[in-house]
């Protein structure tokens, strides 16, 4: 989901700052929140579905973006007690948060600070010498990403953070970065810069995932589709070799299918969604890769062009390539922008998921908490389905059940 939202940044650190700004090339700061205590093995993939804690078989999950973009521990604790009730095992999150200027912090007691989620940042891009880029290891800063890994560990919950951001403006996104970050030479070297505690530590399994989505949907526009894909394949192997084998990877895009995958639209053409060129994308090709151990799809027909019937067909389109390249597959981002009016939409989308797939998990877009200290109007939006509204009862807690229950055919 691409979240237009625009802000101004202030332009020095300030002095509660500075003892938190490490460059990337150095030691970290280490969490002040226990991570890496709980007892239960990593997350792994079984065939076509996950094993989680033990068990494999299908989950449910949702979307909580902003939930390390929250300051106040309590709200972060309510928002995944909420998500952990409802029956959600897998919770994807923001894990960038790039600047190009630090954020102002809370000198002063100043009332007039930006508020939730706008305050926090992980890591600053500094846009004209890239060495000079440094971590905010702060109250603001990563303390709040690794508040929601222990609370995850807590609550036996899954995270799934995306790594970078395709979109410019939101949350740093690769705006903050150089716009050909994808034919950038110096990879690795860019990738150590993104703070993941996981590539160091290694021993945190509360992320299923981890290091997660490699990007949150990357697009090249106009390009060969080989450009994500080689960009894809030789990050996701530093990573399995070098930085963290344990945890599993993908790409997080958004599941455009190529013209040589012989998927097309109802009525046999080759339309947006099947032309990969259009975005760079191409899902069959870049499910091949073996250092990506599962493929993710969105699914937003409103944006796109497409009518909320087509999802369904999208839904088993990409379940059929999971089975072809034996993969497992999450239907990882999906919604509609009725107000507390999705059941319409959303509910026969679960059912193809539930009835007609053999989807490892899907992941709604997006979980609206309740009862937060801060305004959930601030991160929520029109597609989110909130906790203490009625349509929750069908489309979070009755279909979580629902997943969780799918027998799984041996
Ligand atoms: C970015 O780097 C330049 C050159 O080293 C430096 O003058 C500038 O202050 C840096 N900007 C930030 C926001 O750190
Ligand atoms: C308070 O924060 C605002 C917004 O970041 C800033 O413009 C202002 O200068 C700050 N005031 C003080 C007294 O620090
Ligand atoms: C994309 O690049 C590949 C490998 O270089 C090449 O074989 C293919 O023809 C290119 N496709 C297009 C549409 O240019
Ligand atoms: C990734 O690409 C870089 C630059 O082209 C290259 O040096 C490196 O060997 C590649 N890594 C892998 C794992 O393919
Ligand atoms: C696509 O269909 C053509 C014609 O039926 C076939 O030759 C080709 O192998 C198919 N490609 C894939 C990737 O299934
Ligand atoms: C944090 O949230 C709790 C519970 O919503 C609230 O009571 C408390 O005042 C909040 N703290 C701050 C600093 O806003
Ligand atoms: C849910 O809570 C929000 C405040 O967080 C409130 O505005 C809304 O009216 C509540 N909805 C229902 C259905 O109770």
């Amino acid at each position: 989901m691409r979240l237009l939202i625009f802000f101004t940044w202030c332009l020095a650190l300030s002095r509660a700052q500075e003892e938190y700004i490490r460059s990337a090339k150095d030691p970290q700061i280490p969490p002040i929140y226990p991570i890496g205590t709980t007892k239960e093995p990593f997350v792994k993939v079984d065939g076509r579905l996950f094993n989680i804690a033990g068990k494999t078989g299908y989950f449910a999950g949702t979307n909580a973006w902003w939930l390390g973009h929250l300051t106040n521990n309590t709200d972060v604790d309510t928002a995944m007690q909420q998500i952990s009730n409802t029956g959600y095992k897998i919770v994807r999150v923001w894990g960038f948060g790039d600047v190009n200027t630090p954020i102002p912090d809370n000198d002063n007691n100043n009332d007039t600070l930006l508020p939730d989620p706008r305050r926090v940042w992980f890591q600053l891009i500094n846009s004209t010498t890239q060495s000079s880029s440094y971590i905010n290891y702060g109250p603001s800063g990563l303390q709040r990403l690794d508040y929601v890994v222990h609370v995850a560990e807590r609550l036996g919950l899954k995270l799934s953070p995306a790594l970078c951001q395709q979109l410019g403006t939101d949350w740093g996104g690769f705006d903050a970065y150089d716009p050909n970050w994808f034919l950038d030479p110096d990879l690795p070297a860019r990738l150590r810069r993104v703070p993941h505690r996981s590539w160091s530590a290694g021993t945190e399994p509360a992320r299923p995932s981890s290091p997660g989505n490699l990007c949150n949907e990357p697009r090249c526009p106009l390009c060969n589709a080989t450009v994500i894909t080689d960009w894809a394949a030789n990050i996701s192997a530093y990573i399995k070799t070098t930085l963290d084998p344990d945890h599993m990877v993908t790409l997080g895009d958004e599941g455009w299918f190529a013209p040589g995958s012989n998927y097309t639209d109802v009525d046999g053409t080759m339309s947006y969604a099947y032309q990969a060129n259009d975005d760079g994308v191409d899902f069959t090709r870049n499910l091949q890769i073996s250092t990506l151990d599962y493929g993710v799809f969105h699914l937003y027909p409103n944006l796109w062009g497409y009518t909320y019937e087509w999802g369904s067909l999208w839904i088993r389109q990409h379940d059929d390539a999971g089975l072809k390249a034996n993969k497992p597959v999450i239907l990882e981002e999906y919604g509609s922008p009725f107000s507390s009016n999705h059941t319409p939409v959303l509910q026969p989308w679960m059912d193809t998921v539930l009835k007609e797939t053999r989807l490892a998990a899907d992941q709604i877009w997006q979980f609206g908490p309740a009862d937060l200290s801060v305004d959930v109007a601030l991160f929520g939006d029109e597609f989110s389905v909130y906790y203490n509204d009625t349509e929750f009862d069908v489309l979070g807690r009755r279909h979580a059940r629902d997943m969780l229950d799918k027998k799984v055919d041996v």
